[in-house]
């Protein structure tokens, strides 16, 4: 039952097929124009408390929300994209990495600025730091009607040992490209002890943010982060902190209320000749080390 003074709505059958019970999902609904930009896309997130009878029920506060989604697609005479979001299960891991190596192995500011792939390639260090990472069981990714992957973030526990031991391991490598990045953001971290300086043990680091560039430029990115908090919250930890490289993980992370502890700007990553190191293409010109304390 809804009860709301709203008329009953109903809801098109495909959207009704993907709702699991219980699940959270965004409806995402997107003109049909030449150019997909965020300003074009509305998106709202909608509980649903049950999905055995159709239409299936909806609480009070979300009635609203569903309502105004479905008249404004039957309005605009748009397509549904429906995203929902949920924590990576192991059946998922390789998908995931497969995700990964078609869009944030090539697409990411250094590994784009080290060339360290080709759009669909992999890449042993990085698939391994993947999989661990996803092994901390705090990941989420963002799937469509279909089960297709539209974006993840990997994110996972970081002690300060873990920052003083990577150093070694990033030297075993036999990619130069590879260490270059690395060394960059391990040698920042250690600098900046950002441990230290806030008495903590621990920290939920956002490690890998990635969207497929199908999907980019409707909120995605911005969501995961979003939803990410509940986690470390419910996790217990006290900070959250991210290595972000680009103008636009710095925009997502600020906007969901993360504040830079330092700063690094690539022009001052240089070789003994004074020869910078990493190309990084405009817009990205820093490296931030960002956080969030949570109570
Ligand atoms: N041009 C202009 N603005 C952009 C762009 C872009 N290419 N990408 C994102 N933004 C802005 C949006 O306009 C939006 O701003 P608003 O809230 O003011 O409207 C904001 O950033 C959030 O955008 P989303 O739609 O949530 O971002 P999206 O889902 O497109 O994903 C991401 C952004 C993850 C950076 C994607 O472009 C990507 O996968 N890039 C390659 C990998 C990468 O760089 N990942 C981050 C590295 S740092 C890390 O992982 C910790």
């Amino acid at each position: 039952m809804c009860h709301s003074t709203l008329p009953p709505i109903s809801l098109p059958r495909q959207l009704i097929r993907t709702f699991n019970p219980l699940s959270i999902a965004v409806i995402e609904i997107r003109r049909h124009l030449k150019c997909h930009t965020a300003a074009s896309s509305r998106v709202y997130t909608v509980q649903l408390s049950t999905t055995n009878r159709q239409p299936p029920t909806v609480s009070v506060q979300l009635c609203t929300a569903l309502h105004t989604a479905v008249r404004l697609a039957r309005g605009l005479a748009i397509s549904y994209n429906i995203m929902e979001y949920k924590l990576i299960t192991e059946d998922r891991y390789d998908d995931v990495v497969r995700h990964l190596c078609d869009n944030f192995f090539a697409d990411e500011p250094l590994n784009k600025a080290a060339g360290l792939c080709r759009r669909g390639e992999g890449h042993r260090e990085l698939e391994r730091l993947c999989y661990e990472t996803l092994k901390d069981n705090l990941s989420l990714m963002a799937v469509n009607e279909n089960n297709d992957i539209a974006g993840v973030l990997l994110n996972g526990v970081v002690h300060p040992h873990d920052i003083v031991q990577a150093h070694e391991r990033i030297e075993l490598s036999d990619d130069e490209r590879y260490k270059k990045i690395f060394r960059l953001l391990n040698e920042h971290n250690l600098r900046a002890n950002i441990f230290g300086h806030l008495n903590v043990e621990r920290a939920f680091e956002v490690r890998i943010l990635s969207v497929d560039g199908r999907f980019r430029g409707q909120g995605i990115a911005k969501e995961l982060v979003r939803r990410c908090e509940t986690i470390a919250k419910d996790f217990g930890f006290k900070l959250m902190k991210a290595d972000a490289t680009g103008i636009f993980s710095q925009k997502i992370l600020k906007s969901n209320g993360f504040k830079v502890f330092s700063e690094f700007y690539y022009d001052k990553y240089t070789d003994e000749f004074g020869k910078p190191i990493l190309l990084v293409e405009a817009p990205h010109i820093k490296l931030q080390l960002m956080y969030k304390l949570l109570e």
